[in-house]
């Protein structure tokens, strides 16, 4: 039986980024293809609201692009920083709170591809970052986000797992819904994270709060902040020769929202 220890797994960036981390690759390569046919500018700069350990935004800046971004987490801060500094690159990320927060130049490009939108926990607060995300991506550009919706019919996920292994590390999340309150619009998980070394093994355990949303009610609230629109839908299989529409049982969806030309 495992140690089993209180805490959060975005306090141990190592662990996060070995098993979030590993799978990017197809993720890396859709954004660069979404920029591609979706921004109507060409895209240089790259920002990534709560961007955890910069697992794709590093790539991105090792790529070429000019990369930023924030999060809330001043461990997962201090890491994407340190990689970025160990090839080279500008330590360009800043603890930050994506509900309130200003750019000294927009990007021409956002993403946010994991579910963290669903850490906003009311419309106040997911209006709040769209706004601040208007501010934060130039007219024309580009802001990617991938979210699991709840589904209006049939069953929705309840339960995933990933692992990854690095050399004699190893680590193993698994991620299971406790409750649900459509009313409330909350959905409760309990998450552990089992951390294998030679030297230690222990599980982290902790419940996180995701705020839900059904398509309509995503819909509802990008119309609700008009600099946004919505410029294509695609899914977690990241195939852009694969728009999706929208059904009443989806549930992993990709929305691609494009900032509005100012008016004149
Ligand atoms: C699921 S992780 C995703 C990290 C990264 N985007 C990725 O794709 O690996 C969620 C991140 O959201 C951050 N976060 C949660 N609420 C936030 C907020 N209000 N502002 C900024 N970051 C926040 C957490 O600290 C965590 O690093």
């Amino acid at each position: 039986m495992l140690e089993t220890r209180a805490g959060t797994l975005y306090d141990y960036p190592g662990y996060y980024d070995l098993v979030f981390g590993s799978d990017w690759k197809s993720e890396f390569d859709f954004l660069r293809a979404c920029f591609a046919r979706h921004a109507q500018r060409p895209v240089r700069h790259v920002f990534e609201p709560a961007c955890g350990t910069g697992r794709l935004l590093y790539r991105l800046a090792r790529a070429g692009y000019r990369a930023s971004g924030l999060d809330l987490n001043a461990r997962a801060v201090k890491y994407c920083n340190d990689r970025l500094r160990r090839y080279g690159l500008p330590a360009t990320i800043r603890v930050g709170d994506m509900t309130d927060f200003r750019v000294r130049s927009p990007a021409d490009a956002a993403f946010n591809m994991i579910n963290s939108f669903r850490h906003l926990q009311s419309q106040g607060e997911a209006r709040a970052h769209l706004q601040c995300m208007s501010g934060a991506v130039a007219p024309g550009g580009v802001y990617v986000i991938g979210l699991h919706l709840t589904p209006t019919v049939g069953r929705a996920m309840e339960e995933e797992t990933w692992s990854a292994r690095r050399g004699h590390l190893c680590v193993a999340t698994h991620l299971r819904t406790i409750s649900r309150d459509p009313r409330r619009r909350l959905e409760r998980f309990r998450m552990t994270c089992d951390v294998y070394t030679p030297r230690r093994c222990f599980r982290l355990a902790e419940e996180i709060d995701f705020r839900t949303y059904t398509a309509p009610q995503f819909l509802s609230l990008v119309r609700s902040v008009p600099a946004w629109e919505i410029a294509e839908t695609y899914d977690f299989a990241y195939r852009l020769d694969r728009p999706v529409q929208l059904q009443p049982d989806t549930e992993d969806v990709v929305f691609v929202l494009r900032k509005r030309p100012a008016k004149s």
